[in-house]
């Protein structure tokens, strides 16, 4: 017997209540587990998710040569490398594997990583990556689907200007430049917070790095790095999740582990429609409120509005009353979910990067289809306002950055499970 296919399904129209604790931020921990690369002795991460994309960035250390010890939420990367090879079985499952490449280059002068495929949500393409370690002194040579690269006599401070704030892009330079001769500058780098923890783990490392969180960063390379400790921030998305779904449910809910300010200016989107917060030190409580006004958003890189939290807005505005208008800046294709909220009562038009919601009262569970990460959480979010049952397909989508995900939806009230199909 095998698992044919993951379905998540609910039992809408019922309101949350209580507390949900965040998990540690998957787009930091993934970095951090990255980095580890970087380190002489070994390195211990705190509060690690255990997500799909965490166990598959682990699976490729392992295969790169790491010993890695998980104790619950822990997890020690003993930095042993001896492989320099990332395979694209690996690499194709997970576009973040990219982020191998700057540290093994750094530390051991040569990687080998399969080319990332095609995503759902669009062209995620890596010049910005490759061009930024060409201009540190890497030597990079495409064959067969890999990105072949080397720096025999090490890399080389340099000042790199990004044509876009990239998050992948300046995370991988970041952690090449922490190993390079001299300095490096990276201009227009991208604010996300979880650059500034990636900078934070860096330095406690012993790296000298200036300027994370702002669109210039100067790295002063030194000769090694030692392993230490972290515990990663709160993940912003995940937050920003269970708050869609008190809305969407009209709930009160309080949302603890979670940093208020890296989530300002979705805070002040909801409340533009409507939405009613008290904000904590590290906590987030979601008021009950009346049905939401039509808001416009657009994505934009930190502290903008995530695009991550792109498809949760429209779920949670696909009930609101008017008109709401969201243009996706970030990425090309990343209203996938638009159709299946369709499927479930909301009136929505795509067009390009635009998509123009017409509140609608209530929405119908039906069966649906998770085609991404987030997305697939929005149609979740979708379902718990639904009225009747809605089956998520795919779900496997959804765990890959979500820990315990219906659990926690379960704790405060849903009606939610997951089921395995078996072929
Ligand atoms: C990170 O992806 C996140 N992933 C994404 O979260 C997030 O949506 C994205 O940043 C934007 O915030 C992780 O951190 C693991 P980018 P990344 O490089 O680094 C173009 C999730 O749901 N670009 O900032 O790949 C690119 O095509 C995921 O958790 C180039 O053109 O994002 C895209 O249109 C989804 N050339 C835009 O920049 C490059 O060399 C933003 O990409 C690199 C990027």
């Amino acid at each position: 017997m095998f698992v044919r296919e993951t379905q998540l399904v609910i039992r809408g129209n019922k309101k949350l209540s209580g507390k949900v604790k965040i998990s540690a931020a998957k787009n930091s921990v993934l970095k951090l587990l990255a980095a580890s690369i970087l380190a002489e002795t070994p390195v211990k991460i705190a509060d690690v998710p255990r997500i799909y994309d965490v166990l598959l960035m682990l699976e490729l250390l392992q295969h790169l040569g790491a010993h890695i010890n998980w104790n619950k939420n822990h997890v020690e990367v003993v930095p042993v490398f001896n492989h320099f090879h990332a395979d694209y079985d690996l690499v194709s499952k997970m576009r973040a594997s990219i982020l191998v490449l700057g540290p093994l280059l750094a530390r051991y002068g040569r990687a080998s990583v399969a080319l990332p495929g095609g995503c759902n949500i669009g062209h995620r393409k890596i010049d910005y990556h490759i061009r930024g370690l060409e201009a540190l002194g890497a030597i990079i040579e495409f064959e067969a689907g890999y990105i072949k690269a080397q720096a025999p006599r090490g890399l080389k401070g340099a000042f790199i200007d990004l044509p876009l704030p990239s998050v992948g892009a300046t995370e991988n330079l970041l952690m090449a430049a922490a190993l390079a001769q001299g300095t490096t500058v990276i201009e227009n780098a991208a604010r996300e917070p979880e650059i500034v923890d990636l900078a934070n783990f860096l330095k406690k490392m012993g790296a000298k790095i200036e300027g994370a969180g702002t669109s210039r960063i100067e790295i002063e390379g030194v000769s090694s790095l030692k392993g230490t400790d972290f515990r990663p921030i709160p993940d912003r998305i995940e937050a920003g999740t269970f708050i869609a779904a008190a809305l969407s449910t009209g709930s009160e809910l309080t949302i603890t582990n979670v940093i208020p300010e890296h989530l300002g200016f979705v805070l002040k989107k909801f409340e533009e429609a409507g939405a009613l917060f008290k904000i904590g030190k590290n906590w987030i409580k979601v008021l009950p409120s009346g049905r939401l006004a039509g808001v416009d958003i657009a994505t934009f890189p930190y502290p903008g509005f995530p695009t991550d939290l792109q498809p949760l807005a429209m779920a949670v505005l696909t009930l609101a009353e008017g008109i709401s208008v969201i243009t996706e800046n970030i990425f090309d294709n990343r209203f996938l979910h638009a159709d299946e909220l369709v499927r479930m009562g909301a009136k929505i038009e795509v067009t390009g990067k635009h998509a123009v919601i017409y509140g609608t009262e209530s929405l119908t569970g039906v069966p649906v289809r998770a085609m991404d990460l987030r997305g697939g959480a929005a149609l979740v979010v979708a379902g718990l306002a639904a009225s009747g049952i809605t089956i998520v397909h795919d779900a496997y989508h959804i765990f890959r950055g979500y820990e315990n995900f219906e659990e926690k939806l379960a704790s405060i009230g849903a009606d939610i499970e997951r089921v395995e199909v078996n072929a």
